[in-house]
């Protein structure tokens, strides 16, 4: 089993769209792959179609009332893909826990005390955008850090501060943890802009920077409304294709074995011509509303938006 935490301070960076359908593309593949929502915002759980406003066993529970991670875990409707969701309750989390000692270890124990552990090869956790105690806690779980970042001016903005608390982790409550890799999300290639923020992506993070990129798609922006993953609402687009070419870097680089159950035939067809039709130039911005993050600020977020739009749309 491996754990990843998808991590970036930073709102609307692609985070909750890259743990979806990396995960997804990776049960295409014959994985096991298991998602843990750890942001109040619930988009991840929304994403997947679950109703946070009707989901009672959730995180919280998890991380606030120590229920077992096994009576957590809900299906999808993608075969080999598992959910365990969030709620609004969740932003109470940093605040309940803020006193008691062990807090950022409690994600780690519950997943040692996981009898299904090893039925899964994959968990990943989609963190919110902020490096609270919910961040903390995935970083302590994680073997290793994804992290989405958009191919947009200031993208870099926060990195210092990200890095310096992945060492912190390291240092004290971790030390087996690793940058996996650095994601480009939302790329648009068409535009000098995101060439440059490539190049100085690459010049902070050099090996670290995935080779795959994932470029700008409107399918991929309008999947979560409809709840489903990339592959279930547009398995022809590039967004899904983009997903499916990373999640098999993904998993060659964190050297995964090969799948347990067998699958068939790849799932997305060849690229036709037309699809370049669904990416959006990077100016047009992707449909994102300011971030009403209802966490309490500990200084270090510098969120800038996200998709509250798609939580309102499913729930
Ligand atoms: N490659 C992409 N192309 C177009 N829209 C995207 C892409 N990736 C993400 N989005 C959209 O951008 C918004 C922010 O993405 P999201 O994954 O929710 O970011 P985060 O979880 O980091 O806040 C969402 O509305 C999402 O649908
Ligand atoms: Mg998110």
């Amino acid at each position: 089993m491996q754990c990843i935490a998808v991590i970036n301070q930073k709102g609307g960076v692609g985070k909750t769209t890259t743990t979806v359908n990396l995960s997804a593309a990776l049960a295409q593949m014959g994985y096991r792959v298991l998602m843990l929502d750890m942001d109040p915002q619930a988009n991840l759980t929304v994403h997947v179609d679950k109703r946070p406003d009707l989901e009672s066993h959730t995180m919280t529970s998890l991380l606030v009332e120590d229920e077992p991670l096994a009576d957590l875990v809900q299906p999808t409707a993608t075969e080999r893909l598992f959910v365990v969701p969030s709620d609004t309750s969740l932003a109470g989390v940093e605040q309940v826990l803020a006193n008691r000692i062990g807090r950022e270890t409690i994600l780690r124990e519950a997943l040692e005390a996981f009898p299904q552990a090893q039925e899964f090869d994959f968990v990943l956790f989609d963190c919110p955008p902020s490096l609270g105690v919910l961040s903390a806690n995935a970083l302590v779980a994680a073997d290793r850090v994804l992290i989405p970042m958009q191919a947009q001016y200031l993208s870099l903005q926060g990195m210092a501060k990200l890095v310096e608390v992945i060492q912190l982790v390291q240092k004290r409550l971790n030390p087996a943890l690793q940058i996996g890799c650095v994601l480009p999300c939302m790329v648009d290639a068409r535009t000098n802009l995101s060439t440059e923020v490539l190049r100085e992506i690459d010049t902070h993070f050099g090996p670290l920077l995935a080779r795959s990129r994932i470029r700008n798609n409107v399918k991929l922006a309008e999947a979560p409304s409809f709840g489903r993953t990339i592959f279930e609402h547009a398995a022809d687009s590039n967004g899904a294709r983009d997903y499916e070419a990373f999640a098999a870097e993904f998993a060659a680089m964190v050297g995964a074995a090969p799948p347990r159950e067998a699958v068939a035939a790849p799932v997305t067809a060849p690229a036709p011509e037309a699809a370049a039709a669904e990416d959006l130039p990077a100016e047009e911005p992707v449909p994102a509303e300011p971030a009403v993050d209802a966490l309490p600020q500990d200084g270090t977020q510098s969120g800038t938006g996200s998709d509250d739009a798609a939580y309102e749309a499913g729930a």
